[in-house]
């Protein structure tokens, strides 16, 4: 798959039983990043690359910082290749977060190719160009639009994924699905039990059926000015969890925990029909093990809202799931009202607390 943006293209190549490491065993002049938990696990296949200049990185988001980012672009400086490095990044989304925007200010820009190892990274963040990093607190507050020149996929390091980091994959899969209306929820709906057991075909399918989408709205709008917008779906409320929670709330969860919100304020509206959110919650609440503490939602979540960068002046901007003659799709709003939001937590604290129990029976 190519990727066309306005930096360079890249390819994304989906590689099986880790047939990859040979390109990157031959690539010159590298350093490598790798997860610590990928390090530990999958390390006799990177022997070879790993006894070279790299280093090995703990991902939390805590780390996600400008001084982390600074410590990988000082590694590298201190090597004698330069600005001839290529830098490997193996790892999920922190990893590619923070070698991503290492690899855009040095130099103004070295060549770095990315191994996605989570369900999430594979199947949306890998692709669109995008570093982030957090700062003062604040999620994702500092960044820089740098696509890979390569991204390796290998399904492989799926299985190995905690309960938890496979859920936040999948909550991205879901936005993604959702984003194609009536027809993509009608295929997760289908294709939903499958998935969570992990079924390596599934799996594949879904990462190639996101990147195809992602691929359309990163290639149109790769600034994420217009259209790429909607890929933010339960992203602002989610956000804002990630924070108040002090992480305690991994992403992709708190994605799913903000589709919920956006959800319920759709119906609220009269945007969605009752019977559309609850189809949408029977795909959304199995995405999300996280215990939810109502201290998650004091006036500290609101603040954080207030204060996301996608805010324009005043008024609070949301993805909302709407419906019309031409069926469902999301659209952006931007008269959101604090009172709204309120309403909309308090039923998706509510609808939270009683799922395991309403699973039992
Ligand atoms: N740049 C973008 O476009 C973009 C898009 C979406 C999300 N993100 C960011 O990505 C981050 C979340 O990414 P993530 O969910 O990949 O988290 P992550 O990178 O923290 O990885 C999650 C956990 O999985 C472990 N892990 C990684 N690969 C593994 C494997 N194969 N087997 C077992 N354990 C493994 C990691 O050590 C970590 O503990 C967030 O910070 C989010 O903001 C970025
Ligand atoms: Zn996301």
């Amino acid at each position: 798959m190519i990727i066309k943006s306005s930096l360079k293209e890249y390819e994304v190549s989906f590689s099986t039983h880790f047939s990859f490491v040979q390109q990157i065993e031959s690539t010159e002049n590298r350093f490598v990043i790798i997860d610590a938990k990928v390090n530990k696990l999958y390390g006799k296949y990177f022997n070879q690359i790993m006894a070279g200049p790299g280093m090995v990185f703990h991902s939390i988001e805590r780390n996600k910082t400008v001084r982390k980012a600074l410590e990988v672009a000082e590694a590298i400086m201190a090597l004698p290749s330069k600005r001839n490095t290529t830098l490997i990044s193996i790892g999920g989304g922190i990893v590619q977060d923070v070698t991503g925007f290492a690899a855009s200010i040095l130099y103004r820009g070295i060549k770095w190719i990315f191994v996605p190892t989570t369900l999430l990274a594979q199947t949306d963040s890998c692709i669109g160009s995008k570093t982030s990093l957090n700062h003062s607190g604040n999620k994702n507050l500092l960044g820089t639009f740098f696509p890979p020149n390569k991204i390796f996929i290998d399904v492989g390091f799926v299985s190995t994924l905690s309960k938890k980091d496979f859920l936040n994959g999948a909550g991205e899969i879901a936005k993604i699905a959702i984003t194609r209306g009536e027809h993509g929820i009608g295929e997760i709906e289908q294709d939903l039990s499958l998935l969570l057991k992990k079924d390596a075909g599934k799996v594949l399918e879904w990462v190639q059926k996101s990147l195809e989408v992602k691929k359309k709205y990163v290639e149109e709008d790769e600034f994420d000015v217009g259209k790429r917008k909607l890929l933010n779906f339960g992203h602002t409320f989610g956000h804002a969890l990630e924070k108040s929670s002090r992480y305690a709330v991994p992403h992709g969860q708190a994605v799913s925990i903000g589709m919920l919100i956006a959800n319920n304020i759709s119906e609220a509206r009269g945007k969605i029909s009752p019977e559309m959110n609850r189809r949408l919650q029977k795909i959304i609440l199995p995405l999300i093990t996280t215990k939810i503490r109502s201290d998650y939602f004091t006036d500290g979540y609101y603040d954080a809202i207030k204060k996301d960068k996608k805010r324009q002046g005043d008024s609070l901007p949301a993805i909302l799931l709407c419906s019309d003659t031409n069926g469902y799709h999301l659209a952006e709003i931007h008269d959101l009202l604090e009172t709204e939001i309120k309403c909309a937590v308090k039923t998706t604290v509510t609808l939270l607390r009683e799922y395991p129990l309403r699973r039992q029976t």
